[in-house]
């Protein structure tokens, strides 16, 4: 059997980061392997949700799971946003790709999204609260659009001298594998 498929997260600001996703293609094993290894890294680090672009690929694939029960694994292949409605709540959001780093997000309530399954059934389902917020977050990583561009400006202020340390943190790491 081969050495199942290992990811690391892609850290701001990362360039893979900004890309917007591609359509998936092929509902093949190599998708599923994908999905897999998605879920297994996400566990690890601790998420509720996470997009390809996050692990360095671009297609448009979302893993989400909101409380851990394995029953609450979600899996959106080429999901789109058909509706957005509700009223707007502020909730503090982070993001595997800003580690440390929290800040308040609007978003509407609830959520009506179209996505295929891994096997590439196309389906429709209404989300709300917490499980919409997610969902909404990751949706936004395959347009490239990030945290960054969503908290208040309050706590953009707030977390200047992070941002800065990961974008250190990013040339240092490239100077290294530069060397
Ligand atoms: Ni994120």
């Amino acid at each position: 059997m081969a050495k199942s498929l290992e990811f690391e997260i892609s850290i701001y600001p990362a360039p893979v980061l900004r890309k917007p996703a591609s359509e998936v293609e092929s509902f093949d094993d190599d998708l599923q392997e994908t999905i897999d290894a998605m879920f297994i890294r996400m566990r690890e680090s601790q998420g509720v949700g996470l997009a390809a672009p996050q692990v360095g690929l671009k297609q448009r694939i979302l893993v989400l799971n909101h409380s851990g029960a394995a029953e609450d694994d979600l899996v959106l292949v080429n999901p789109t946003i058909l509706k957005l409605s509700g009223p707007r709540e502020v909730s503090e959001e982070g993001c595997l790709s800003f580690p440390g780093i929290y800040g308040e997000v609007s978003r509407p309530d609830r959520v009506r999204i179209k996505a295929q399954t891994p096997k590439g059934e196309p389906f429709e389902q209404d989300y709300e609260g917490f499980v919409s917020r997610i969902i909404q977050h990751e949706m936004d990583h395959l347009e490239g659009v990030l945290l960054i561009d969503r908290m208040s400006p309050a706590d953009k202020l707030r977390n200047r001298l992070a941002f800065e340390d990961l974008v250190e943190d990013y040339k240092s790491k490239l100077a290294k594998a530069g060397s």
